[in-house]
């Protein structure tokens, strides 16, 4: 029941895909969540209320009044009951409406007094996805704060192939589990910085300046195994990587986010995320999706070593023996990259020195060929693994370097991404950049 009490309101409009929505309520309300369908006239030809009321447990709303004894439906009221607003699926034709204000229908009127998060799952034939006015609406939406649930390939309705399937519902539900998820793992700290940034975005808009960019982030631990239940790894927890994945997405970015174990929850659908365990993993994932990438931020704690061998039967433990793990050194995931890179593609490493900090971090640009690195020191209160803040100095290839005071790990990726993907801090706000000796 992991959407428990949640409000959601499910738009539906009319594509072939509406047969999904029937799988989709189902699911939603199978994971507790308390649902209110609004079609429009179109989505009624695909599917019918009496089969979408009597999934969702509530009559379904279509129209401004209910034919017969006029009653008003308050979209207004919608507005401020839910929690989250899915249109799933969205034709060309709702987007178009939802960029313009085009409110002649009762979906269209709840999109607009909407004060919950909305996600948008499209489905349309593969031309009319393609086509320059529903991209162009994509990105107005992403733009102004909407989350779109990219479409699948595979064959159409129109017996084409390509992309524009509907999402399948049951990783829609995932989406959303992912989302609320988050949301309620944030600390308070956090949870009050994010209802301004949503209120920043539903009042004005996101800065879209990485749109068409794809990013690659690694992020986490990596477990080299010993034998099947004890595992070499570290405190890393994955919240600088994945606050870094968010601030890209959430600025247009297509973001792949390859990351270690840990219990952290993406929000936004932007983020393709590949679960690994190991550094040869991790390595295989990276290397693999590199070449199509503009930018890498490599924030994971890679385990340099791994054991010679894994054990297939758990290590028995003897009293009196000491025993001894031989070690291998596992790739450098970054170095490989860096080996690999284009004039035209950008890394930002990340490194956490204990000693002579900026000399080994400047070592580490020209070794691994970044174009810049992120020191995180071990020595500040505050900065490092596990806690939901930190602290960094940003170093370029070319010397200039400047230091951030203590911030959130939200805010530090976005002076990361400010500085190393735009130069502007280190161009437009340093006084007197510390060009390093
Ligand atoms: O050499 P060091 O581990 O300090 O380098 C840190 C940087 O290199 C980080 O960006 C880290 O993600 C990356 N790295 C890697 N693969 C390794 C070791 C480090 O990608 N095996």
């Amino acid at each position: 029941m992991s959407l428990k009490g949640k409000h959601i309101v499910l738009g539906i409009t009319g594509s072939i895909a509406a047969y999904k929505s029937a799988i989709l309520t189902r699911l939603l309300i199978k994971k507790g969540a308390e649902l209110q369908i609004v079609i429009t006239a179109a989505g009624k030809e695909f599917i019918t209320p009496v089969t979408l009321s009597a999934l969702s447990g509530r009559p379904v709303i279509s129209e401004f009044f209910a034919t017969g004894d006029g009653t008003w439906h308050s979209h207004v009221d919608l507005g401020l009951w839910a929690d989250l607003m899915l249109i799933a699926p969205a034709t060309a034709s709702t987007l178009g409406k939802m960029v313009s204000g085009i409110a002649d229908n009762m979906l269209i009127t709840t999109y607009l007094s909407m004060k919950a998060p909305v996600f948008v799952a499209p489905a349309m034939d593969l031309d009319m996805f393609k086509h320059v006015t529903t991209q162009r609406n994509i990105i107005q939406l992403k733009s102004d704060g909407v989350m779109i649930i990219d479409p699948g390939v595979g064959e159409l309705a129109s017996h084409l192939e390509g992309k524009g399937r509907m999402e399948e519902p049951e990783n829609i539900v995932k989406i959303l589990e992912d989302y609320f998820k988050a949301e309620q793992g944030k600390t308070n700290r956090e949870q009050d910085q994010t209802a301004t940034e949503h209120n920043q975005s539903t009042n004005s808009l996101i800065e879209q300046d990485l749109l068409k960019k794809k990013v690659l982030i690694t992020a986490g631990p990596t477990y080299e195994k010993i034998d099947p239940v004890r595992f070499i790894g570290n405190y890393s927890s994955g919240k600088m990587g994945f606050a870094i994945a968010e601030e890209c997405a959430k600025r247009g970015a297509e973001v792949i986010l390859v990351t270690g174990p840990t219990a952290l929850s993406t929000t936004n659908p932007n983020i393709k995320r590949i679960d690994v365990e190991s550094a040869k993993e991790m390595h295989n994932a990276s290397i693999n999706v590199f070449p199509q990438m503009d930018i890498a931020i490599l924030s994971a704690a890679v385990a340099d070593y791994r054991p010679n061998q894994q054990e297939d039967t758990k290590i028995k433990h003897n009293d009196n023996e000491d025993i001894t793990i031989k070690l291998t050194p596992n790739p450098d995931i970054a170095a490989a990259l860096g080996k690999i890179k284009k004039d035209n593609q950008i890394i930002v490493g990340f490194a956490l020195e204990t000693n002579n900090e900026e000399n080994n971090a400047l070592k580490k640009i020209e070794k691994k060929n970044f174009n810049f690195i992120v020191l995180n020191s071990l020595k500040d209160a505050g900065a490092g693994f596990g806690v939901d803040t930190n602290k960094v100095t940003i170093i370029s290839k070319d010397g200039d370097k400047i230091t951030f005071n203590l911030k959130s790990k939200s805010e530090v990726a976005k002076d990361i991404i400010n500085t190393t993907l735009f130069n502007k801090t280190i161009k437009a706000d340093i006084k007197n950049p510390n060009k390093l000796g």
